[in-house]
């Protein structure tokens, strides 16, 4: 069988909008809620698919966040930034009424169910930006959501009061034990996936290949999707940066993170070769 190309991204719901800073919130250690009167992206943007963001003066290149929550009523979008280098120094810095640039939405996000059923939501670290609104779209369709959070400590997990209500349930993982459970989110998932009818993971790649071998071997009838992070330049398409090894009917396939991706089922993701493409996101 031959591998058949994998959906791409329709470029055609983005645009390029000047958007001005309506909020600006430190969460914890380098960690930071920006909201953006955004009205195109508010409307437009779905659960995983991304922006890229441009400060000017700034950085040349535009960098890629994904849509943290969306208020399409206010205008407004939100994102979670950890602080890593210039750009994400800078956003962090942004005053109130300036604005950025704002290209999306961008990228392939995650699939919504077509009937109800349960689903958990797996984050690590600023792997938890997506799940806000990915939360609210699934508990407005009459989905259970379970909510699993870890990360380094209890200040850097993403606060739980910024969840929409209706969770059905919610467990915190700590590397130092500092909040909830002490260890990774591999540690707690076992005993949440029963009854679970899909999976929902993002945060550091490794961490992604975890969760879809733990979820392959424990509930392998429950699909996974992840949201897998590269470098980007561009982020639709044209600068080849964040090419990454994907799989398509089990066949090697070259892909684009901005493109196929970000959010791929986890059988798409060619995980070996992903480990072995040099990073410096890790
Ligand atoms: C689809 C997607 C969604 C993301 N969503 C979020 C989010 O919601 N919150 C968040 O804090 N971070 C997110 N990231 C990571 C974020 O884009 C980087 O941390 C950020 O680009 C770093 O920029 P910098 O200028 O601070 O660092 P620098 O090191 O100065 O960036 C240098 C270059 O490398 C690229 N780059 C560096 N690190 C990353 C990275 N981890 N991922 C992708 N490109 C990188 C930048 O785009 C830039 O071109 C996301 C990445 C991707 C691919
Ligand atoms: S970021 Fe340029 S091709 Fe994907």
């Amino acid at each position: 069988m031959s591998a058949a190309p994998l959906p791409e991204s329709d470029l055609g719901r983005a645009r390029d909008e000047v958007a001005t800073c309506v909020g600006a919130d430190q969460l914890g250690p380098g960690l930071h809620l920006l909201t953006l009167e955004a009205p195109e992206a508010a409307r437009a943007a779905l659960p995983g698919e991304f922006a890229q963001l441009q400060m000017v003066p700034g950085p040349l290149l535009r960098r890629p966040f994904s849509f943290s929550s969306v208020d399409p009523g206010r205008g407004t979008v939100s994102f979670y930034l950890r602080v890593y280098g210039e750009g994400t120094r800078r956003l962090a810095r942004l005053a109130l009424g300036s604005t950025v640039r704002l290209l999306g939405p961008l990228g392939r996000g995650f699939t919504l169910p077509e009937s109800r059923g349960s689903s958990l939501l797996v984050a690590g670290g600023v792997g938890a930006a997506p799940f806000p609104h990915l939360a609210s779209r699934l508990l407005a369709k009459g989905e259970r959501v379970l909510w699993l959070n870890g990360a380094a400590s209890s200040d850097e997990l993403f606060p739980l009061g910024l969840m929409p209500s209706g969770l059905a349930r919610s467990a915190q993982v700590t590397d130092d034990g500092s909040s909830g459970r002490q260890g990774m989110v591999t540690d707690a998932l076992p005993e949440l996936l029963d009854g679970m009818d899909r999976v929902y993971a993002c945060g550091p790649n490794p961490m992604l290949q975890a969760v879809a071998e733990m979820v392959g071997s424990l509930r392998p009838e429950a699909p996974v999707e992840v949201s897998i992070e590269a470098p980007m330049g561009c982020g639709f398409g044209t600068c080849l940066g964040c090419s990454i090894p994907l799989l398509s009917r089990g066949t090697a396939v070259p892909g684009l993170c901005c493109r196929q991706g970000p959010v791929l089922v986890a059988g798409q993701v060619d995980w070996e070769g992903l480990r072995r493409q040099p990073s410096h996101l890790e």
